[in-house]
């Protein structure tokens, strides 16, 4: 009797589980907001940013969230070309001049270029016939390691005019530099991968304050204390891209103790940011200042790191937080496919302007899908099982997910 109950209790809330699911962005909003995006990035870490979304979404199997993804095939099949994340390698590429060591000749930020990086290790090695691809990564590598400005501790200056740290970084530099030496492999593989967990291990010294919250900008001729929603979202969607990457790689067992470092630093932003979230699932652009205004960029960044947290260490209990904020993101595209009541990406401090849109907003929107979606599909296959409190979330929108519509799907089940 007692082994049959429980195993019916497992069916009872795994069906609750997955009748706690939604849909997801429809395809029809998802195109307008990729194309939207693709039509309005145009400064480095916006092409890098977009070609990382580009790649989450449209082509998931190289993404570093896929286990096996690394390294890439050498050729590419017809139907998994990553054709879109392979334009912005090659524009990028045959945009640089000779004498330019980063991906973008005189951007003024160190890592910004270095975010369009992965994109180019991507081109060289599913492209043999072209070696300005690789020539491009390992200088760009080159600017990082050996030319940029650091601080005495040894952490890579944001800026390429005077040492100045900005949350910002970990998500524009240390992927770039993790892929190449995942990809690399041998000590000098090894090596850069310490590096890219070295870097947010002295980011987060200067920029982590007690409450787990990075400031957004320290050192240098000013600084920006605040808990700025999209810096957080940055510093915990790069470690997370990082932690994947060391998890991939074949050397992934040496990294086990970085990997849970990276694992805890993440979760300490979440679970304390969505501590601060609004009613309707929004953050707040400075997510601890009840005076600021709420900002869908840096909510739907750090909803998507939640997803797929929730994957990688199989604990749901922030995903009711997820859901709010996937819903008010929801609420938030406009008709159009633009991303709405983002923060202006410029002045880090006021809303976009009512005629122009973020295009760091834009990607975020697919990067949230594409966590979504991983997250949906770990849940079908029973991989993880949502507590149950992600029923009464808001992400279904039609709240037929009842009792009565899980007795009824059950019955579907006992029918088979
Ligand atoms: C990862 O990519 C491979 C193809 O390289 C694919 O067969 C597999 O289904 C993908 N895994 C996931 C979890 O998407
Ligand atoms: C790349 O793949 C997409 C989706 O599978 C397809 O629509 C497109 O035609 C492909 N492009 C090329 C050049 O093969
Ligand atoms: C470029 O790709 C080739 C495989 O096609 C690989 O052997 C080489 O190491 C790659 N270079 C870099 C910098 O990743
Ligand atoms: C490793 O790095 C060193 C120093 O940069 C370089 O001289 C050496 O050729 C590299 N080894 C391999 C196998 O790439
Ligand atoms: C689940 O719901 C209960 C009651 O509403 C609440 O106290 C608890 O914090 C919720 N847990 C999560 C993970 O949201
Ligand atoms: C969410 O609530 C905030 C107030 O906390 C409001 O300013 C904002 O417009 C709301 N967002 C949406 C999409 O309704
Ligand atoms: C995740 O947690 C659930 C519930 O605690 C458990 O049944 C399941 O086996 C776990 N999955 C993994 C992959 O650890």
């Amino acid at each position: 009797m007692a082994p049959l109950l429980s195993s019916l209790g497992l069916i009872l809330s795994s069906l609750e589980a997955i009748s706690s699911l939604h849909a997801g962005f429809s395809n029809a909003v998802i195109e307008q907001v990729r194309s939207n995006l693709i039509a309005i990035a145009s400064q480095s870490w916006e092409l890098g940013t977009a070609a990382e979304a580009l790649t989450e979404l449209d082509w998931p199997a190289l993404s570093v969230f896929n286990a096996s993804a690394i390294p890439p095939p050498y050729e590419l099949d017809a139907a998994n070309n990553a054709s879109d994340v392979l334009k912005i390698a090659t524009s990028t590429v045959s945009a640089k001049p000779s004498d330019s060591l980063a991906l973008v000749a005189n951007d003024g930020a160190v890592g910004d270029p270095a975010s369009i990086g992965v994109a180019v290790l991507l081109a060289n090695w599913t492209d043999s016939s072209d070696i300005s691809y690789a020539s491009a990564a390992s200088e760009q590598l080159d600017y990082l390691l050996n030319v940029a400005p650091r601080t005495d501790s040894g952490a890579i200056s944001q800026r390429s005019d005077q040492v100045q740290l900005w949350a910002d970084f970990i998500y524009m530099a240390p992927p770039f530099i993790a892929y190449y030496g995942a990809l690399q492999g041998g000590d000098n593989g090894t090596s850069l991968l310490q590096t890219a967990f070295e870097q947010i291990s002295l980011y987060r010294d200067v920029l982590r304050d007690d409450d787990g919250l990075w400031r957004h900008v320290a050192l240098g001729s000013w600084e920006d204390s605040t808990h700025w929603a999209t810096g957080n979202g940055w510093a915990a969607a790069g470690m997370l891209r990082v932690l994947e990457t060391l998890d991939h790689s074949s050397v992934a067992s040496d990294f086990a103790e970085q990997s849970a470092s990276l694992a805890q630093w993440i979760q300490e932003i979440i679970s304390t940011a969505w501590q601060y979230q609004a009613e309707n699932g929004t953050l707040l652009n400075t997510i601890d200042d009840p005076t600021s205004f709420p900002d869908s960029s840096g909510t739907a960044l750090l909803a998507s790191v939640t997803y797929r947290m929730a994957v990688y260490s199989n604990d749901t209990s922030l995903i009711p937080y997820a859901d709010k904020a996937f819903q008010v993101i929801g609420d938030s595209i406009d008709e159009n496919g633009w991303l709405r009541n983002t923060v202006d990406p410029e002045t880090f401090d006021t809303p976009s302007a009512a005629s122009s849109a973020s295009p760091e907003g834009q990607a975020f929107v697919l990067l949230l899908q594409a966590a979504y979606t991983e997250y949906a599909q770990s849940v079908a296959s029973g991989q993880v099982i949502p507590t149950s409190n992600s029923t009464s979330s808001s992400g279904s929108s039609n709240g037929d997910d009842d009792d009565s519509n899980i007795l009824r799907r059950c019955r579907l089940v006992h029918r088979k």
